[in-house]
C-alpha cells in the first residue's frame, strides 16, 4: 500500500514536471526579441502617396533589415485621419511591441496614440506632432526654424518690397503651423509694411492643389516676386502653374524636403531656387525603438538638423543650417 502510494506520488510529480515543461517552453516562445521570434513594430504612415513618406518607410525598412530581432508591420492611412486612427487600433489589437507613427493631423491622432501608450506600448511619434505628452518620444526636425530660415532668405532676396505667395501645408498638422509662423517671423513683415504676402492658401501638402492655388494667385496678381511653399511638391506645383502662364522667370521658388530625386534635383535643374532638408527620421526611429525594447532610457525629444540647398551650393551637397 505504502509502495503504491509512493509510486502514485512519483508519477504525479513526474506528470507535474512534464506539464510544467511545455508551459515553460511556451513562455520562452512568447519572449520576443530574437530572430526566431522578433519584436513586432507597428508603423502607421499617414500617406504613402507622397514621395517624402515613401522615403520615410524605405528608411525604416532598410534600418530594420539590419536587425533580425525586429519585424515591422506597415500601415498606410492613404491621407485619411480616421483610417489612420482605425489602423492604430488594429496594430494595438495585433499585440505590437512598439508603435511608430507619423500622424496626418494632431487632433484626431492624439487619442489613439495616448491609448497605445496607456496600454504600455511604447510610441515614437515622427515628424508631425500629437497633442499632450502621452507618447514615449518625438523625433523630427525643427519646422519653426526651417520656416524662419526660409523667411530670412526671402528677405535677403527681396528686400522689403516683396510680393509673396505662401502655399501652406495642411494647417491642422504641426509642420504647416510651424513653417507658417516661422516664415512670418523670419521675414519680419511687421518691420516692412511695403512687403506683402499677396496670396496665401492651404494646399494640404499636395502638388495638384498647389498648382490650382497658384493659378488663382497668378490671376489675381500682376507681379509675384517669390513663392514660399511648405514642401517641394507644393513649390513644384506652383512652378508648373507659373510656367504654364509664361511667368516662371518673374519669381523665385522656395520649397522644403530636399529629397535627392525631388527638391535637390529641382534646384539642380533651376526649377527651384532653394529647398531645405527635412530628414525623415526613419533610421533614428528604428535605432530608438531597439533601445526602448531593450529597456534603455531614451530622450523625450530628438530634434533633427536641416540643410539649405541653392544653385550656389547644391553641387557641394548644400550647407548646414546651425
Ligand atoms: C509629406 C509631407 C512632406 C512634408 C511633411 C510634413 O506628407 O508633406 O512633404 O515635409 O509631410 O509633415
Amino acid at each position: 500500500m505504502r509502495r503504491a502510494f509512493t509510486a502514485i506520488l512519483v508519477l504525479g510529480l513526474a506528470a507535474g514536471c512534464q506539464k510544467k515543461d511545455p508551459a515553460e517552453a511556451g513562455a520562452a516562445a512568447e519572449k520576443r526579441g530574437t530572430s526566431e521570434n522578433p519584436w513586432l513594430i507597428g508603423m502607421s504612415q499617414s500617406n504613402l502617396g507622397e514621395p517624402w513618406r515613401v522615403q520615410m518607410n524605405a528608411d525604416i525598412e532598410r534600418s530594420a533589415k539590419q536587425h533580425p530581432n525586429v519585424r515591422v508591420i506597415f500601415k498606410d492611412a492613404q491621407n485619411d485621419s480616421l483610417t489612420q486612427r482605425a489602423q492604430v487600433e488594429e496594430l494595438i489589437a495585433q499585440k505590437i511591441d512598439l508603435l511608430i507613427i507619423s500622424p496626418k493631423e494632431t487632433a484626431p491622432l492624439t487619442p489613439p496614440v495616448a491609448e497605445a501608450y496607456q496600454k504600455k506600448i511604447p510610441v515614437i511619434v515622427l515628424d508631425r506632432e500629437v497633442g499632450g505628452d502621452q507618447y514615449t518620444a518625438f523625433i523630427g526636425a525643427d519646422n519653426h526654424k526651417i520656416g524662419r530660415e526660409a523667411g530670412k532668405l526671402a528677405r535677403e532676396w527681396l528686400g522689403p518690397k516683396g510680393a509673396i505667395v505662401e502655399l501652406k501645408g495642411l494647417m491642422t498638422s504641426s509642420p504647416g503651423q510651424d513653417r507658417h509662423a516661422g516664415f512670418r517671423e523670419g521675414f519680419a513683415l511687421g518691420r516692412h509694411p511695403e512687403s506683402k504676402v499677396v496670396f496665401e492658401a492651404d494646399m494640404q501638402w499636395l502638388e495638384p492643389n498647389a498648382r490650382k492655388e497658384m493659378e488663382s494667385a497668378l490671376a489675381a496678381n500682376k507681379h509675384i516676386d517669390l513663392v514660399y511653399a511648405h514642401n517641394d511638391p507644393g513649390a513644384h506645383g506652383a512652378y508648373l502653374a507659373a510656367k504654364q502662364a509664361g511667368r516662371e522667370k518673374e519669381m523665385k521658388f522656395i520649397g522644403i524636403d530636399a529629397l535627392p530625386h525631388e527638391g535637390v534635383a529641382y534646384v539642380k535643374q533651376g526649377i527651384l531656387d532653394a529647398t531645405f532638408a527635412y530628414p525623415t527620421g526613419g533610421e533614428q526611429a528604428v535605432t530608438m525603438a531597439l533601445s526602448i525594447l531593450k529597456g534603455e532610457k531614451v530622450p523625450k525629444r530628438v530634434t533633427l538638423g536641416t540643410r539649405l540647398y541653392t544653385k550656389e551650393n547644391v553641387d557641394q551637397g548644400g550647407v548646414e543650417i546651425p
